[in-house]
């Protein structure tokens, strides 16, 4: 079998070590332009041209969850895309959003200050039952996240495109769901991908509708979001404030008003880091279990082109 690694910003030798090492009968290469074809590539951002040489691929590893850079592309027809299915993920997105949700709420930052000013001060304790938080993408990292926040006693919503039951979670679903989703959300989590139809979802009309002091934690795509959008509704005081991950522009340009804004929390698109080792013996996984006759399209992950994850 010819496996293709060519995943752009990505230092491919130890990939291609650790691939070579799960897959020993294989040969697995970095691609250079005009390299033989493959059976499978595994990618990240892979330039056009890599696509345009190798039409014959029969399966995309995304060495990634979000697959919205790679569904830009003019794919192989024929070829499946597989996003990562969790594969450590998950835990670092719990882990992430329920820091956000939790110093949010508890206030960390302005205790932080008043210590750092020389002040021992008390805050009136917030309550769970008017900090109700909503899960955009009720998938494999935000049903994660939402059953994290159940644990710490939150009321959690959660809205999906079908619908859902979790425990201990509201569930919405739909277009017809969504306002009511919002209207009883004041933590707002972002976790859906990034589609043609999610696309600037978070804007003034959608963020107005969360209750007032509402939180905004976007964890999934910087196009989600209206930059200006937010700006507004946090300046005229109907949002409390945002910790945002993922940018339009990444890195984020300088001079852009997130990086000074003393409401808003900003972190360089680390709230779930692709893990190496986990990632290659999931991929290593699914290229056996083909090889074995399992067909590509009951593999878990396998993207939907009509939906577009
Ligand atoms: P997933 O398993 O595919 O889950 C996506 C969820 O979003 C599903 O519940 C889906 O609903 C829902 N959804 C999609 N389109 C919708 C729509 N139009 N309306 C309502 N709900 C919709 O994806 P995942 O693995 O959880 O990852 C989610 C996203 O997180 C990725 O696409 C990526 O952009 C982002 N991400 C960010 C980082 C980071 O470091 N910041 C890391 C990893 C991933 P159904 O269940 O009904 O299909
Ligand atoms: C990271 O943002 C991913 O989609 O895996």
């Amino acid at each position: 079998m010819n496996i293709h690694f060519c995943c752009v910003g990505t230092k491919a030798e130890p990939w291609v070590a650790g691939l070579r090492a799960e897959l020993p009968a294989d040969n697995v290469n970095d691609w250079t332009p005009g390299a033989p074809p493959a059976d499978y590539a595994v990618v990240w951002s892979p330039p056009q041209q890599f696509l345009d040489e190798q039409p014959q691929l029969k399966a995309l590893f995304n060495i990634g969850a979000g697959v919205d850079a790679l569904m830009k592309l003019r794919l192989p027809p024929q070829a499946a895309v597989v996003r990562l299915d969790d594969a450590g993920m998950s835990a670092q997105m719990a882990e992430y959003v329920s820091h956000a949700v939790i110093r949010h709420f508890r206030e960390l930052d302005g205790y932080e200050a008043d210590i750092r000013a020389g002040k021992w001060s008390y805050r009136k304790p917030n309550l769970r039952p008017e900090f109700p938080v909503g899960v955009m993408g009720l998938g494999v990292l935000g049903a994660r996240v939402a059953r994290s926040l159940a644990q710490f006693d939150f009321p959690v919503k959660g809205w999906s495109r079908s619908p859902k039951s979790l425990d201990g979670v509201q569930c919405f679903s739909g277009d017809a769901g969504l306002q009511d989703f919002l209207a009883a959300t004041r933590v707002l989590i972002c976790l859906v991908p990034l589609t043609p139809e999610t696309e600037n979802i978070l804007n003034r009309q959608t963020l107005s509708l969360l209750r007032p002091g509402g939180y905004v934690i976007n964890v999934a795509r910087g196009a989600h979001l209206v930059d200006e959008d937010l700006i507004g509704l946090i300046d005229s005081g109907h949002l409390a404030g945002a910790m945002l991950d993922v940018f339009r522009t990444e890195p984020l340009p300088a001079g852009h008003p997130f990086w000074k804004h003393p409401k808003i929390t900003i972190t360089p698109h680390t709230s779930a880091r692709t893990l190496r080792e986990e990632t290659i013996v999931q991929i290593a996984g699914k290229i056996r279990a083909v090889e074995s006759g399992t067909p590509i399209t009951s593999l878990a992950g396998v993207v939907d082109p009509k939906k577009g994850y």
